[in-house]
């Protein structure tokens, strides 16, 4: 897939209406509907300030949760209109509806200089159904397209997607930054290329496994996924988490490993407990893991192994956590994997969602090359897979 794209600088934006798609898909308190984490928001204003600062009438729009095509008074973006405007320290013009009258009434009499959100893309079916009409009254709205949402580039939706059959389309700076760093670590990598993959399933992860096959020179597996893997090597895990019908497939990737000369590295020592729980008493186990016991996280000799694994390598992808890091009594292994990657001398790159979330909570995050907007976006990219809202961009 093409990822040399064009991005707002190559287009003439001065004086111009333009659309420009943000992933302001922010968490929010379920209660009191504050917004938990403004990173999104802020990943989103280096596009946002150039625009405007080129004197361009901007027309933010973005998605917000899943409210499946019906108003939601929850899921609304007022509170990130809020917040985007304390963030930029000027107005932002906020429209009740997406499409409808007030959207364009606000659309036509906006000014170079100033900024318009949209209400939640989503509330319309229109959006996820990528409805040529939906994305065709969008794209009436202005005269360029801008897509700055990399956490929705794996969404062929109407306005990640379709808009661009009717409008000059470009990537803001997010994008661009985003395909320039995992691109670059994917295509060219500085060796050895290590990819530390964890979390809890082994299906969320195939295509991952099997794309970075070709690419890396190590793979480091931790996390509840890794349980499935050392039963297909015939060990014993307890009442660890674990896809049966995924066993075949684990079998089939340490071949794969070993016949392109990829490391494969698997736990070798585990902390267990008996319950699910951050108050179970932690039991160390090396090999099988005994009857009645479930893998937690990682044991401090897999976390030396795989720690000494990235301090050597020229570039790291990490996604997915090495445990229940949720848990402080089982944080220990991706603590120590964060800390590693935080020290080394490696590109680093951390995929999105909970990793993301580890490293930040963690208090690492400033020592990382690059942590991804995105969490389906970048499992996708790290997948190999033709991503529709970079697909639609116009090529250099
Ligand atoms: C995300 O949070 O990963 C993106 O905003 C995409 O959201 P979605 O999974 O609801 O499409």
């Amino acid at each position: 897939m093409n990822y040399n794209k064009k991005t707002v600088t190559d287009v003439d934006v001065s004086g111009k209406k333009v659309l420009l798609r943000c992933d302001f898909n922010v968490p929010q308190d379920k209660t009191t509907r504050a917004i938990t984490d403004d990173k999104r928001i802020r990943a989103a204003l280096p596009t946002i300030q150039y625009l405007l600062d080129q004197n361009a009438a901007v027309i933010a729009c973005s998605h917000l949760g899943k409210p499946k095509g019906e108003v939601k008074p929850e899921l609304t973006l007022a509170p990130v209109a809020k917040r985007l405007s304390e963030l930029l320290g000027r107005e932002v013009i906020f429209a009740s509806d997406t499409i409808g009258p007030d959207a364009q009434a606000k659309a036509q009499a906006l000014k170079p200089g100033q900024i318009l959100l949209l209400e939640n893309l989503r509330f319309d079916i229109g959006e996820e159904k990528n409805k040529p009409e939906f994305a065709k009254a969008l794209a009436d709205l202005a005269q360029v397209y801008v897509s700055d949402a990399f956490g929705t580039v794996h969404r062929a939706h109407a306005s990640t997607a379709g808009v661009a059959a009717y409008l000059p389309a470009v990537s803001g700076f997010l994008i661009q930054k985003e395909l320039e760093i995992m691109g670059g670590a994917l295509n060219n990598p500085k060796r050895p290329f290590v990819a530390v993959l964890g979390g809890a399933k082994v299906s969320d992860k195939i295509g991952v496994i099997n794309n970075l096959l070709e690419k890396a020179d190590a793979i480091i597996i931790g996390g509840g996924m890794a349980y499935t893997f050392k039963k297909a090597q015939g060990l014993e895990i307890g009442t660890s988490l674990c896809e049966e019908d995924k066993l075949d497939y684990a079998r089939e990737m340490i071949a794969k490993a070993e016949e392109k000369g990829v490391k494969f590295l698997l736990p070798t020592d585990n902390l267990c407990a008996r319950e699910f729980s951050n108050d179970a008493e932690p039991v160390l186990t090396e090999g099988d893991i005994p009857e009645g016991l479930m893998g937690m996280d990682i044991g401090p000799k897999s976390r030396e192994i795989f720690c000494d694994a990235v301090k050597g390598a020229g570039t790291v992808v990490w996604n997915g956590p090495m445990g229940v890091f949720e848990f402080p009594a089982f944080a220990e292994g991706t603590r120590a994997m964060a800390k590693a990657l935080a020290e080394s001398g490696a590109i680093t790159i951390v995929g999105g969602g909970d990793s993301a979330a580890a490293v930040e909570q963690l208090g690492f995050a400033g020592e990382i090359t690059h942590i991804s907007t995105g969490g389906g976006a970048s499992l996708e990219f790290l997948e190999g897979l033709e991503l529709p809202g970079v697909a639609c961009l116009l090529d250099k």
